[in-house]
């Protein structure tokens, strides 16, 4: 998307440093910082702070994280093929703790590091299963090669694969969705059409368009009267820093609201439709996304507000029937909850601390939004019901 005249994504692949670079999301919309993820340490991190965030980005991170690790593994020496006569991926100097054994310098100890490293990516989040997706797939082409040159140039195109299947998933995405607010545009007769979202569902959560926010630029840019309820989403406000930040650049009307204003706006006839995006839904219907999904859900399903969920397929979890019992919900740390960050009147980025030294807080980062309460799911195969018939009838090789 254009950030400022210019094209940017919240990841790439820097072809000349040979590194993936993301933007750090933490200082936005205040400053525009570009990190370089060159580890998988580095992947990490980024994952766990919060450079990152947001379902499919995790997951295009994650898919370059197996990269980092074959980099990683030959940074460290521990796979260098040339001295082997058959040329196979691992074979000598394994020196470290991990691969300490110079018997198991073989391929098969090749791809025992790079599974236990990416299952030390998969572990940075529980929540959106996109990462454990993005990483198994990439996981998965590896561990097909045998010469490490080959292994790690066909990871780095499946790496880059998702990323350009995802962009391109959620401009279908834009495209289903649309239609949903164009009926209800022509049936207000051209007056603005309010849009309630939460959490930030918008390309720095993809990698282009967002999932929630990709029928509103698709709305936008063909000319449909479109006004953006960007709820604030505590503790770390994805929504006034990300989706503002990012509405606001594309010039779309939008205005920042509490956590607790939606239900009053649906009661005054305020809100039009929801559309809010999700980090792992089962296959029967059942979405997790970020705190407080679910009272808006309960509010819109009291006041008859359509609520709808964006989604590309890599969101659904297809082992899951039974959302609030076993989609894992990640508690992260107190410390977002007892400070607020932004900047101060010298444009300095600061913390606060709102709450009593003393008091302890909780800090659950998704609720569970049952099947019931959800109108429909916007996919980049069209728009279903939330019911399992319907979302295996786009999906039936899920069957
Ligand atoms: O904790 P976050 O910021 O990673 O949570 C993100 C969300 O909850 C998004 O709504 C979700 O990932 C959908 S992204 C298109």
């Amino acid at each position: 998307m254009k950030v400022d005249g210019k094209d940017m994504r919240p990841i790439w692949f820097d072809s000349i440093s040979k590194t993936v670079k993301v933007i750090d999301q933490r200082m936005l919309p205040h400053k525009l910082v570009v990190a370089e993820l060159k580890t998988v340490d580095d992947v990490i991190d980024a994952i766990k702070k919060m450079f990152v965030r947001g379902a499919p980005l995790i997951g295009a991170t994650g898919a370059f994280g197996v990269y980092n690790a074959l980099v990683d593994l030959q940074q460290k020496q521990k796979c260098l093929s040339q001295h082997k006569k058959n040329s196979d991926a691992c074979s000598e100097k394994i020196s470290d703790a991990a691969l300490s054994d110079k018997d198991r310098a073989d391929k098969k100890a090749c791809d025992d590091y790079l599974k236990q490293e990416c299952q030390r990516i998969k572990d940075a989040r529980p929540t959106a299963v996109n990462l454990a997706w993005g990483v198994n797939r990439v996981l998965d082409v590896a561990l097909r090669y045998e010469q490490y040159d080959k292994k790690l140039m066909a990871v780095l195109e499946e790496a880059c694969q998702i990323v350009e299947e995802e962009a391109e998933n959620c401009r279908l995405i834009g495209e289903h969705g649309c239609h949903l607010i164009e009926d209800i545009s022509r049936k207000k007769g051209g007056a603005p059409v309010n849009i309630l979202t939460h959490c930030n569902a918008g390309w720095l959560a993809t990698v282009e368009y967002g999932t929630a926010t990709a029928p509103m630029y698709t709305a936008f840019d063909r000319g449909i009267d479109i006004h953006v309820w960007v709820d604030e989403t505590r503790p770390l406000n994805q929504g006034a820093r990300l989706t503002a930040w990012e509405l606001g650049k594309h010039g779309i009307k939008h205005t920042v609201i509490t956590d607790n204003a939606g239900g009053h706006l649906m009661q005054h006839g305020m809100v039009d439709i929801v559309i809010v995006g999700t980090d792992r839904t089962t296959r029967t219907g059942d979405v997790a996304n970020k705190i407080g999904t679910y009272l808006k859900a309960l509010a819109a399903n009291d006041n008859s507000v359509p609520f709808y969920v964006a989604l590309p397929s890599s969101t659904f979890d297809w082992s899951l029937k039974d959302g609030v019992k076993d989609i894992p919900i990640e508690e992260r740390g107190p410390d977002e909850i007892r400070y607020v960050q932004g900047i101060d009147d010298q444009g300095n980025l600061i913390s606060v601390l709102v709450p009593p030294q003393q008091s302890h807080a909780a800090n659950h980062a998704f609720d569970v939004t049952p099947s019931r309460l959800v109108t429909g799911f916007i996919t980049e195969r069209g728009i279903c019901e939330a019911s399992e018939k319907a979302i295996i009838s786009l999906f039936p090789e899920h069957v």
